[in-house]
């Protein structure tokens, strides 16, 4: 079993990894021996601190062992992807992989005799979103009928919160002015339409009156963050997204949760005073990544 873009993991599969997860986060003693003499390598083609951190002290407090490795310092930056896979597959027991490309990942997972876990690509960040429903979950008791508004670019995060969502039963609106080209997956959008929980639209204030959750991310992706490549691009992002930044005045009236997966920049997708408001639970859906974590390594594992 891998978990590559939760697109192939039943409803009950996805709720159940939720269930576990809050269930890890409350008696985490109890898990402490779980993964004894198992090994995770953890693979990295893109900067990360959470998914790296969490995955990592995640192995730790379930007794096992990670290894981290930086892509461009293995023989994965010259050789084949096969074959490299089927060495490393032969010596640890799990593999994280936060790789630049889908189509990489898919031939790791094609390679491999052990689990592959997507670590966030162009297209997917599974691992996020299980914390983000986890998150919600603990908030607000459930899932179902909860309304959700991403507002941003759509891109890898927002292409698994619509998975996450519409399998669970909530209702997911985006508002996203601009398309990460690379992340589209028309097959995913057609999917959710027939669920009749998503929808699209650039009715900023309507989509966000009325719902219990907002969600926003970082405007360019890590991999093109400092890139002077991309600063024309980045600039024109910018200067489209300004009008929908998560702020005070955007707010007004509303009770709704803030949700932000992390890295933040202040000041462009999300004002200072409301990362820091009380309806923020920036931090704690960020410190979920470490239990939501657990719960997904004991689920590869079969270990619950
Ligand atoms: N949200 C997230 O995946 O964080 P990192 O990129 O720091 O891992």
């Amino acid at each position: 079993m891998h978990l590559l873009t939760l697109k192939d993991w039943t409803s009950e599969q996805i709720k159940r990894v939720i269930e576990k997860s809050i269930i890890i986060k409350n008696n985490p003693n109890k898990y402490s021996r779980s993964l004894q003499n198992k090994t995770l390598a953890m693979i990295f083609q893109k900067t990360s601190t959470r998914t790296r951190v969490s995955f990592e002290v995640a192995m730790t407090q379930l007794g096992g062992h990670a290894i981290y490795l930086d892509w461009r310092t293995t023989n994965f930056a010259l050789a084949d992807i096969k074959d490299e896979t089927k060495y490393l597959s032969r010596n640890v027991d799990c593999i994280l992989s936060r790789l630049l490309k889908n189509d990489d990942l898919k031939k790791m997972a094609e390679s491999s005799l052990v689990p592959i876990i997507n670590g966030c690509c162009q297209k997917y960040h599974p691992c996020q979103v299980v914390s983000d429903l986890m998150t919600i979950k603990e908030k607000k008791k459930s899932l179902k009928g909860l309304k959700l508004v991403y507002v941003g670019i759509h891109n890898n995060v927002c292409n698994s919160l619509i998975i996450g969502c519409t399998k669970t039963g909530m209702e997911i609106t985006t508002v996203t002015p601009i398309r990460n080209e690379p992340s589209f997956d028309k097959s995913l959008i057609k999917e959710a339409e027939q669920t009749g929980l998503y929808k699209t639209t650039l009715d900023l204030k309507r989509a966000v009156k009325d719902s219990d959750i907002i969600y926003t991310d970082a405007w360019v992706d890590m991999e093109f963050f400092l890139d002077p490549k991309f600063r024309k691009e980045k600039e024109k992002r910018v200067r489209l997204m300004k009008p929908f930044q998560i702020n005070s005045e955007l707010l007004r009236g509303s009770d709704a949760l803030i949700m932000h997966d992390m890295p933040i920049h202040r000041g462009y997708e999300i004002s200072d005073d409301i990362i820091e408001s009380p309806n923020s639970i920036i931090y704690v859906q960020s410190e979920n990544r470490l239990h939501s974590a657990k719960g997904i390594l004991l689920t590869m594992f079969e270990k619950m």
